[in-house]
């Protein structure tokens, strides 16, 4: 199994970095970060959903949902940011994990926490990029597929890549059954890298 180890830094955090947790779905990372007795200061949603709805509540988290009512070509992206953008000021976030967020935020995001948004994404970047990256590299016949972990930009699924685990595929496999072992591994290396970035423990 190929991994891309985190390097560490001995540089000491300042002050508590305060984090958001932003989803759309079952939120099962989400919930795997709270057992694990990370502090989430707000999760965020797009939609009512099983993250927000049942492991936020259940773990006594702040919540904000952001409902997005508009899901055609005429969505008003840079309206909707900057709603996003008023409910991480009011929590006074100042790192952000997406965690199966499935809006496409506005680059104004980028422009007040640029470097500070990190993504998970169920293959290993630069393949496969996009919401089916699963189904793609199922459909493309690859022996070996996996998780990223990097920073988030304003270009989906690119920015720098911060950790990187392998998920050997079986000649069985459907994307449900592909993906829940790709996130099986996504919970503890995206854990380990959101722990070690907010304590600025990660050299790049
Ligand atoms: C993860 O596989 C993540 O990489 C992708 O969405 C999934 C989130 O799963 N972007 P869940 O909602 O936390 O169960």
């Amino acid at each position: 199994m190929v991994e891309i180890a985190l390097q560490y830094t001995n540089r000491m955090p300042n002050k508590r970095k305060k984090l958001a947790v932003l989803v759309s779905g079952t939120g099962t990372l989400l919930e795997s970060f709270l057992n694990e007795g990370l502090q989430v200061d707000l999760v965020l949603a797009d939609r009512p959903c099983r993250g927000i709805d049942e492991v936020a509540q259940k773990g006594n988290v702040p919540t904000e949902l952001v409902l997005r009512t508009d899901f055609s070509k005429n969505f008003d992206r840079e309206a909707y940011t900057h709603l996003v953008l008023a409910a991480l000021k009011k929590y006074e976030i100042d790192v952000i994990a997406m965690a199966g967020f499935n809006t496409v935020l506005a680059p104004s995001l980028f422009e007040v926490y640029g470097g500070k948004i990190l993504n998970t994404h169920p293959a290993l970047l630069p393949s496969f990029k996009g919401h089916y990256g699963v189904r793609d590299a199922l459909a493309y016949g690859v022996k070996v597929t996996g998780c990223t972990v990097h920073i988030a930009t304003p270009e989906v699924d690119e920015g720098k890549i911060l950790a990187q685990k392998a998920v050997e595929i079986f000649p069985n496999d459907t994307e449900s059954s592909l993906h829940e072992r790709i996130k099986e591994v996504e919970r503890s290396l995206y854990l380990e890298t959101i722990r070690a970035f907010i304590a600025d423990q990660i050299n790049f």
